[in-house]
Formats: C-alpha cells, structure tokens, sequence
C-alpha cells in the first residue's frame, strides 16, 4: 500500500474495502454489542482497535483504517450527536459563535488517538508488519452538509442555501473546519496514521462554480496545512460524486491519490484522471454484496484498466451490511490469484 502511493506499481494491487470493519462481520456485531452505543465504540480504544483489527485478521487486507465516524469532528467542536438504531446520525443545532479550541478539541479526540495507537501496537504484535494504517477526517464540505443539516440528506438544501445566502457566515464554518480537520489530521499522524484519507461524500452535491469555492479550496488547503510538517505522508482524496470535475480536484488539491465512486467509468478514470494522481476503486459495493456472476467480471474491467499504474483495489463506497463474508474473501482470491 505504501509503495502504490509512492508510485511504485506492483504486480497484485494493495486491497483494503471502506467500512471493511463493520455489521457484515459477526464479530463486529458482538464487540459492538459489548460497547453499548456505536459511539461508545467509537470512544473506547480497546474495543475500536478490536473491530479495527478483525478484518484484517479475517482477510489479511493491506490496509487497516482506523475505526471511527467523521462525525466526531462536529462532536468534539461541541455539536450534539445520537446515532439512532437504524436511522443514521442526529445532530443537535449549530452552536452560534462555534470556536476552535484546539486544547479542548484535541482533549475530546483523545480517546481517537489513543485508537491509533493501539492498532498499531496491534499489528506490530500479531504480525501485520506490511499492513498500513489509514487515519481519516471527513472533509469541509460534508463535515458542514452534516452540522447544518443536522441529519442525512438526499440534497443538503439547508447547508447549499446557507452556501449561497449567508455567505460570509459559511465561509467562517469553512474556515474554522480547516483548522480543525488539519488539526485533527496532523494529530493522527503524530500518533501512527501512515495515510490519511479526506471523506467529502456530498462533494456531488454542488455545481462546479460552489464545487471549487467549497471542495477544491478548503481541501488544498488541508493538504498544504498537513505537507507543511508531514511531506511524506500520503493523503487520498474522496469527492464522491464529483464526476468530471474529479479531473479538477486531482490537478488543483494535491492529494497523491484520489477515491473513485462507483459510477465512475474505470476507462474515462484511465484516460482522464491516471495520467495525473494514483487511483483508488471503484467496485460497486452492490455487485460485491449480490455475488453476482458480474462481480468477478466488474473487477476484472477494473484491473485491466488500471493495471499499469500503480492503483488501490477498493469499493467505490462502504461495504453494504448485508454483504457475505464469503463474498469478500472470494474477491480477494480471485484479485490476488489472478495476478500472481
Ligand atoms: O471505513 C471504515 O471501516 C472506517 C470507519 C468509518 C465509519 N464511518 C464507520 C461507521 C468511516 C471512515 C466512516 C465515514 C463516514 N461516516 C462517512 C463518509 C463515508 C461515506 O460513507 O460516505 C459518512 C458520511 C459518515 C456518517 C455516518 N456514519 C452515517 C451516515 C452513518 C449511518 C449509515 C449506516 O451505514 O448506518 C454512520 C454510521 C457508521 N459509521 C457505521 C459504521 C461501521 C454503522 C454503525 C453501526 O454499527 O450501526
């Protein structure tokens, strides 16, 4: 995985899935039951570092990413947060004069960092020495989507009204998440993130004129804040959703690598986005979670149009929960069998 985002293509391509620890492993479920709430996992480091570890000991992945939620960045900033059973999160409103207090928000994270910790104690001790360790933040924009909103949204009216009508206002949220997410990023990496990966899930949303103001913008400036202390450390980009102006944010952000989403076509990504920044994707996690006699031939488009670049096998959004496990150990077979 590490060499991949140093450019050196190899003959398999490192393998790791988003939300590859999660409620299609039983054994996700049974420590997440002894946590109580998904938060309460979220803030208890044993337990985290468990489910951050099973499916690595399950499948032998090439990356292990931190277990956590983009949402404890708007929680630590001083936002309520409840994840109901089945209903995704819920936020309380937007404080009003919302402050970056780096103390207080680095004393809330905390528990994160010790997270970090612990996997890579992890997997120095069980044998995962090849096994890089991916530290995360939800990026401006979807960070924002979710603190204005206050829940999941098919279009985050609220948030793109706010964009466009109190613009000044905005800009004030855009700029003190920067400083937060860079905070939190750097943060990640003093503790033993190897890379990091910015998640803008609802860059899709927006038109490209907001698109470069609310994406490509505030996520430049993260990449710079991180490289100015941290040059060698890899940062993936994922704009879901942002279909063209993927070329765009790959030329202007500087991220090594960039997420490709499920709806991206592997020979326009090829053509259009290969030449400039190593790609990460981008099977539908649908297809992975049917077993459907597509799969196999999915995954094999996707290789033989990325193959030679170095590339990152992923999904090109989370695990779908009911996927078999059996599925995702078939995937691997075939991806590694194939290209010994
Ligand atoms: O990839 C990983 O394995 C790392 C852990 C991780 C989670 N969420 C765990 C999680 C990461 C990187 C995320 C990112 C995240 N969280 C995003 C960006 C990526 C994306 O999916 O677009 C977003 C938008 C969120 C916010 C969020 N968290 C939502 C909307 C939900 C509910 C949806 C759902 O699947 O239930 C979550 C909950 C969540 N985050 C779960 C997991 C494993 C499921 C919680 C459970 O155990 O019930």
């Amino acid at each position: 995985m590490l060499s991949t985002l140093k450019g050196i293509k190899s003959d398999i391509p490192p393998i790791w899935l988003m939300r590859q620890a999660g409620r299609y492993l039983p054994e996700y479920l049974a420590t997440r039951a002894k946590a109580g709430s998904f938060l309460d996992l979220c803030y208890t480091p044993e337990l985290a570092a468990e489910v951050t570890l099973q499916p690595i000991r399950r499948f032998g992945f090439d990356a292990s990413i931190l277990f956590s939620d983009i949402l404890v960045v708007p929680h630590a900033l001083g936002q309520d947060l409840t994840f109901a059973e089945n209903h995704g999160p819920v936020l309380g409103p937007l404080p009003e004069n919302i402050v970056f207090d780096a103390t207080n928000f680095h004393k809330k994270l905390g528990p994160v960092y010790e997270t970090i910790e612990r996997i890579q104690e992890g997997l120095q001790t069980e044998g995962f020495h090849q096994t890089a360790l991916i530290g995360f933040s939800g990026a401006p924009w979807t960070l924002a989507c979710y603190m204005v909103d206050r829940k999941g949204s098919k279009d985050f009216a609220a948030t793109r009204m706010m964009a466009l009508k109190n613009r000044d206002k905005f800009t004030i949220l855009i700029d003190l998440l920067v400083e937060a997410i860079s905070a939190y990023l750097i943060k990640q990496i003093q503790h033993g993130a190897e890379i990091v990966q910015i998640f803008d899930s609802w860059a899709g949303v927006l038109p490209p004129s907001e698109f470069f103001k609310w994406v490509i913008e505030p996520t430049t400036r993260i990449v710079q804040n991180i490289r100015v202390s941290y040059p060698h450390i890899p940062v993936i980009g994922f704009p879901k959703g942002a279909g063209v102006l993927y070329q765009d944010y790959a030329k202007s952000t500087g991220v090594t690598a960039i997420g490709i989403d499920t709806q991206m076509p592997p020979a326009w990504v090829r053509e259009h986005l290969q030449p400039f920044v190593i790609v990460q994707g981008n099977l539908d996690p649908f297809t992975l979670a049917s077993g459907a006699p597509q799969l196999l031939k999915d995954v094999d488009t996707i290789i033989s149009n990325f193959k030679d670049k170095p590339f990152i096998f992923n999904l090109g959004h989370g695990i779908d929960k009911s996927t078999p496990p059996d599925h995702v150990e078939r995937l691997i077979a075939h991806i590694r069998r194939n290209h010994l």
